[in-house]
């Protein structure tokens, strides 16, 4: 089979995406965001983020067809997301595609949209090497995967206990007053601070049940003593030094999901650690990144910013993969999982 052309649909949370590729290669890109309306309220609101995925579903698909200068017939089959993410968001995205997939008599995948992550680095890097590592960072998930086989078989090797790493830098970004989200905030002003300014935890050396478990994380500890430095400092009226506290912040969290990440690639014996998730798009992170990487000869694949974020392309491509892999479409009843390990 010449490489498939596959339509990709994504709306787990506040960004409606589609996108066709053709194999690894990227035909359209289409991205509209709900952010600014969420802005207001310091995180995104479910049930506005549904209500946009409603109005923007058709005009996004529409535009990622006629960017590709392809037609529905075109396609070999549709891709959408059907979890992790918040359940409205996903009902509206599935329910599009169902429908589409149904008049237009195309199979239909339901995949994982972190595994999408993962994925979507071979639209820039090409195809992954056998038995990869991979770090996906983003405002919901933090995880260490192992990728045995991109559309059969990828484990868990780590992930969160608590917050994830974006949900960390966002909620301290809301006490030091930056709008959500905050992440891209703290992430300037670190560059201007002293990362060894104050002595932030680093989330995480024994796992569950209090045993040791090298690969996962927390960062809701890093979060508190952060929130306690300031308002220590806020209540008894002295200044808060937001730079050195961002620095402080970026600092630690790179630093962890850094030296995680190379430990599990020296354990399951890769060369290569695929990285993903809006979070990647933090430059003290993919500094970080490099840097260890240089130090233990493994090769970091870490994607231009457009693909870090959510998006369709990421979607397609999977899609792409299952389609060249031989995997069947899922069952026309398949339905949406808001909680998808
Ligand atoms: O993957 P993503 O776009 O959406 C989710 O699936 O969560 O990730 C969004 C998260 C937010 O928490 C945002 O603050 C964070 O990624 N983020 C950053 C940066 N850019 C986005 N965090 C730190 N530094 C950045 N430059
Ligand atoms: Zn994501």
């Amino acid at each position: 089979m010449s490489e498939p052309v596959v339509l990709g649909i994504e709306s787990t949370c506040d960004e409606t995406a589609a996108a066709v590729v053709r194999g690894k290669t990227l035909l359209s890109n289409v991205v509209a965001s709900s952010m600014e309306e969420h802005a207001r309220y310091g995180g995104v609101i479910p049930e506005i983020a549904s209500r946009a995925h409603a109005e923007a579903f058709v005009p996004v698909v529409s535009k990622a067809m006629k960017d590709s200068g392809l037609r529905l017939d075109d396609l070999d089959a549709i891709a959408v997301s059907a979890g992790p993410g918040l359940a409205g968001c996903l009902a509206v995205g599935v329910s599009g595609a169902k429908a589409l997939a149904w008049t237009a008599k195309k199979p239909l995948y339901g995949i994982n949209h972190v595994i999408g992550h993962i994925a979507v680095t071979q639209l820039q890097f090409g195809a992954f090497p056998n038995d990869t590592l991979a770090l996906i960072v983003s405002g919901g998930h933090t995880s260490l995967l192992h990728v045995r086989d991109i559309a059969r078989h990828v484990d868990v090797v780590g992930t969160t206990l608590d917050d994830a790493a974006g949900e960390c830098f966002d909620k301290v970004a809301r006490l030091l007053g930056f709008p959500y989200p905050g992440g891209p905030h703290i992430d300037r002003h670190a560059k201007l601070g002293n990362a060894g300014a104050l002595k932030v935890p680093m989330g995480l050396t024994q796992g569950r049940s209090g045993q040791e478990h090298p690969y996962d994380f927390s960062f809701s500890g890093v979060k508190t003593a952060v929130a306690r430095w300031v308002e220590n400092r806020q209540a008894c009226g002295a200044d808060v030094p937001v730079d050195d506290v961002c620095a402080s912040l970026a600092d630690s969290v790179a630093t962890v999901l850094a030296g995680k990440a190379m430990k599990a690639c020296k354990r399951f014996d890769s060369g290569t650690l695929i990285v993903g998730g809006g979070f990647s798009a933090n430059s003290q992170l993919r500094a970080k990144l490099s840097n260890e990487g240089e130090k233990h000869g493994i090769q970091v694949r870490i994607p231009e910013l457009k693909l870090c974020t959510d998006n369709g392309a990421m979607v397609a491509v999977l899609g792409a993969n299952l389609v060249e892999a031989g995997v069947d479409p899922s069952p026309e009843d398949f339905p949406i999982n808001s909680s998808m390990p």
